[in-house]
């Protein structure tokens, strides 16, 4: 899940220069994750543990250049992600329940 988005981001930072999500999913990933109470903290933690995974099923092709890419790739995303979070938790609630 998460090597597949940070992968979509990769490929859309090589040809655009940015990681632009569409409306839609961004704020559904905003809540998601505002709903289970991730903080900002917990990005860097999950950041290590895909750059780590990525680089033990990549065996010898890995390289530092390689880990760069993903790290900006997820960096990118999870700013977007970040941000969208922020902007939800300031809107006054509309439900109590
Ligand atoms: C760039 C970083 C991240 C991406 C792209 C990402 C992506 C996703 C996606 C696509 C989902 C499924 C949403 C759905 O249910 O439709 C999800 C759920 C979730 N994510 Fe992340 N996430 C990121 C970072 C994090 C971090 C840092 C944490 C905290 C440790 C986290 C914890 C969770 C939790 C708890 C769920 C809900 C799982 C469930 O209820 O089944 N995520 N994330």
């Amino acid at each position: 899940m998460y090597a597949s988005k940070t992968c979509n981001s990769a490929i859309q930072l090589r040809e655009k220069g940015q990681v632009v999500l569409r409306d839609v999913p961004l704020k559904h990933l905003g809540s998601v994750h505002l709903e289970k109470g991730v903080v900002d903290s917990h990005f860097e933690v999950v950041k290590e543990a895909l750059l780590g995974t990525i680089k033990e099923a990549v065996g010898e092709s890995w390289s530092d250049e390689m880990g760069g890419a993903w790290g900006e790739a997820y960096d990118q995303l999870a700013a977007t992600i970040k941000t969208q979070m922020e902007e939800e938790a300031a809107q006054p609630q509309l439900s109590s329940n």
